[in-house]
């Protein structure tokens, strides 16, 4: 046996003693903005943390428009910047609705100008943080460029949300072809937000498929499709969760699905720390 089957044998033995001790790392992207991402993020973290008892952590990621803690109502102190001057995550995390919250870690990119002693200690904090939690959920910006590919590639999957419009079906396309050209990267889930009934998010997925199969010979997995409802918009407009406020609402029990069949799915175990691994991505 050589030292690098030796590593994986090791690994095998310490994921199948110590399966609790993994956490997923799952991120949200969209190629178009105002596809419903955060929306989804938020209500996703909510039911895995209140219907299926998960410890959850939600990260918001998104640069632009960072808006976790409006949907939630919460008014975030910190971001990166305060790790960086030595609080350590749990100083900064915020609670809410049942699961947790790291606010403004969009700026993880800028710590490429500190020194490195400064940043392994922020990543190892970061790394040791995140075990506490069963999913690890990251709502990124919308676009393609290097901060969301990053987080996208180091998460163990990546919901892809776009809308039956077909600006936002060519934008998720485009999305998941340069991740998957440029990084070999294809863990994808497919969630069509906002459908009138069942035959627009079918069709709204087999278009996307379509292309998947011919252009990149890869067919695209979908976990479930979400309503258009009113209700979301109530919610969000009370300050309020859709998925707390109105439990049965068509798009609550959607999301309960997809987060059923999350948690249904074996925990993949990476060689690499996730942290390390977004921290490689973001250099380049
Ligand atoms: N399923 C839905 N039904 C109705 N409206 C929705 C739905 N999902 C999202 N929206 C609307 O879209 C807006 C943008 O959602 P948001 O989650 O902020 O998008 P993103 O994070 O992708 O920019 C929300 O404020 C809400 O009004
Ligand atoms: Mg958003």
């Amino acid at each position: 046996m050589n030292v690098n089957q030796q590593a994986q044998k090791l690994l095998e033995l310490v994921n199948k003693n110590n399966k609790e001790k993994y956490s997923k790392f799952v991120s949200v992207a969209s190629g178009k903005g105002g596809v419903g991402k955060t929306n989804f993020a938020v209500n996703f973290s909510y039911v895995l943390a209140n219907k299926f008892d998960k410890k959850v952590l939600l990260i918001d990621a998104d640069v632009g428009m960072a808006d976790v803690h409006v949907i939630l109502n919460l008014k975030p102190q910190n971001s990166i910047k305060s790790l960086i001057e030595g609080k350590k995550p749990e100083d900064i995390v915020l609670s809410a609705k049942g699961f947790d919250i790291l606010p403004g870690l969009s700026g993880l990119d800028s710590l490429d100008t500190f020194e490195d002693y400064l940043i392994n200690k922020v990543i190892t904090d970061l790394a040791e943080f995140s075990q506490n939690y069963d999913f690890i959920v990251i709502d990124t910006a919308a676009g393609v460029d290097n901060k969301v590919t990053s987080f996208v590639r180091a998460s163990s999957k990546s919901y892809i949300i776009t809308t039956p419009e077909p600006t936002a079906i060519m934008d998720a396309y485009a999305l998941m072809k340069s991740i998957y050209k440029i990084y070999d990267y294809a863990d994808f889930k497919l969630v069509v937000n906002m459908c009138k009934n069942k035959n627009e998010a079918i069709n709204t997925y087999e278009r996307l498929n379509n292309s998947a199969k011919r252009f990149l010979n890869k067919n695209i997995d979908s976990p479930g499709w979400l309503p258009f409802s009113e209700n979301v918009k109530k919610a969000i407009k009370q300050k309020k969760l859709v998925a707390e406020e109105y439990p049965s609402d068509p798009f609550t029990k959607a999301i309960i699905e997809i987060a059923a069949k999350e948690v249904g799915e074996e925990v993949k175990v990476e060689k690499e720390n996730f942290w390390n691994k977004l921290m490689g991505f973001l250099k380049k």
